[in-house]
C-alpha cells in the first residue's frame, strides 16, 4: 500500500492489523470523530521524515463506542501511540493505565504511549498553549493575569488547570452558564492561595459571559484567552464587543479555522497584540512527538508543514 495523508483508516483497519504494511509503516494516529479535519498528519509526517523515522501517522474514525476497543488494539497493531480529539478525550483518560497529573487534573487525554502492553496518557494542550504564549507573545503565562472566555467547556477546562498549575498572576473563569466556571474555581482555589500580595481584586473569579461583569475584570486583565467554539463560523456573533477590547491586552484565540476570527480583528483594531490556535496546535504537536520519542521535536518542519496547509 501507498503513502496516502487524506486517507481516513477505521478501527477495523487498526484491529486487523493491516496499518503496519503501509509504506511507511503506520505507527501513530489521531483518533476523532470527525477526523477528517485534522491537521496533525501534515505536520507529524513531515517531522517524521525530517527526523528519519520509518513510520508515518494516519487519521483513523473512531466511534465514541469504539474508543476502549481502538485504544486497546494499538499495542498488537505495532503502535507507538496515538493521539486522540473531539470528542475522545475524556473517554481516552477513562480508558488508559496511567495518566500524569495534568492529564488526571484537567479530565483529558490528548497523547497516548504504548509500554508494553499498557497504555499512559498525557495531555499536551495545556503545555502546547504555555508554549504558544511564550513563543507569540515573549510571556510566560505565570505573569499574567488571565481572563478566560468558555472556561466551562472542554478545552477551556484544560487550560485553566494549566493556568492555576502555573500559578498565574490571576485567573478569571467566564462562562455562559456560570455555575460551570464556578464550580471550576472551587476546584482549583487551593492553586491560588499564597502569600503573594493581594492587590484590589481576588486572584480566582468566576464570572458570567456578560457585558458589565467583563467590563470590570478586563481592567485588571493582562491576557483574554478564547476556549470556546464561536468565531469557526464567519457568521458567528460577536463574543466581546469591540468597545470592550483595548490596545494594553493580548487576545489569543485558540480557534484558528476561519483565519482571523471576529474577535481578533476586533482585537487588532483596538491596536491589541493578538494570536490564533494554530501556535498552541504546533506546540501540542511537538510535545507528543518528544513524548513518542524521548527526543527534540523538529519544530521549524512542523511550523512549515502547518503553514503550507
Ligand atoms: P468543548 O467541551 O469541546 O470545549 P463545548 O462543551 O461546546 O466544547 O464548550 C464550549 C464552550 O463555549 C462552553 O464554555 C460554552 O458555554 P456554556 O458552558 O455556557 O455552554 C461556550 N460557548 C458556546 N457558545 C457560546 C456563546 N455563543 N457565547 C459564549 N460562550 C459560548
Amino acid at each position: 500500500m501507498i503513502f496516502a495523508m487524506d486517507e481516513i483508516y477505521q478501527v477495523s483497519d487498526l484491529t486487523a492489523g493491516t496499518l503496519g504494511s503501509l509504506t511507511p509503516p503506520a505507527r501513530l494516529a489521531v483518533f476523532g470523530d470527525p477526523v477528517a479535519h485534522s491537521k496533525s498528519p501534515v505536520f507529524h509526517n513531515a517531522a517524521l521524515k525530517a527526523a528519519g523515522l520509518d513510520a508515518q501517522y494516519v487519521k483513523i474514525l473512531v466511534r465514541p463506542d469504539e474508543l476502549p476497543a481502538a485504544l486497546r488494539a494499538l499495542p498488537q497493531a505495532g503502535f507507538l501511540g496515538t493521539n486522540v480529539t473531539i470528542p475522545h478525550k475524556a473517554g481516552a483518560l477513562a480508558t488508559v493505565d496511567e495518566a500524569d497529573d495534568y492529564a488526571r487534573r484537567s479530565g483529558a487525554v490528548n497523547t497516548v504511549v504504548v509500554e508494553n502492553d499498557r497504555l499512559l496518557g498525557f495531555n499536551t494542550d495545556g503545555p502546547g498553549l504555555l508554549r504558544a504564549i511564550r513563543e507569540e507573545f515573549s510571556v510566560d503565562l505565570r505573569d499574567l493575569r488571565v481572563l478566560l472566555l468558555g472556561a466551562g467547556g472542554g478545552a477551556g477546562r484544560a487550560i485553566a488547570v494549566q493556568c492555576a498549575m502555573e500559578g498565574c498572576e490571576r485567573l478569571v473563569l467566564v462562562n455562559r452558564t456560570v455555575d460551570k466556571a464556578r464550580q471550576l474555581t472551587a476546584e482549583l482555589a487551593p492553586f491560588f492561595r499564597s502569600d503573594r500580595l493581594v492587590g484590589p481584586v481576588e486572584r480566582l473569579q468566576a464570572i458570567a459571559h456578560e457585558e458589565n461583569a467583563l467590563r470590570d475584570q478586563l481592567a485588571h486583565t493582562d491576557i483574554v484567552i478564547n476556549a470556546t467554539s464561536v468565531g469557526m463560523k464567519r457568521s458567528d456573533p460577536p463574543l466581546l464587543s469591540a468597545g470592550l477590547l483595548t490596545a494594553n491586552l493580548m487576545v489569543y484565540d485558540t480557534v484558528y479555522a476561519a483565519g482571523k476570527s471576529r474577535l481578533l480583528e476586533d482585537a487588532e483594531a483596538a491596536g491589541a497584540r493578538t494570536a490564533n490556535g494554530l501556535s498552541m496546535l504546533l506546540h501540542q504537536g511537538a510535545l507528543s512527538f518528544e513524548i513518542w520519542f524521548n527526543r527534540p521535536a523538529p519544530l521549524e518542519v512542523m511550523r512549515a508543514a502547518l503553514r503550507g496547509q
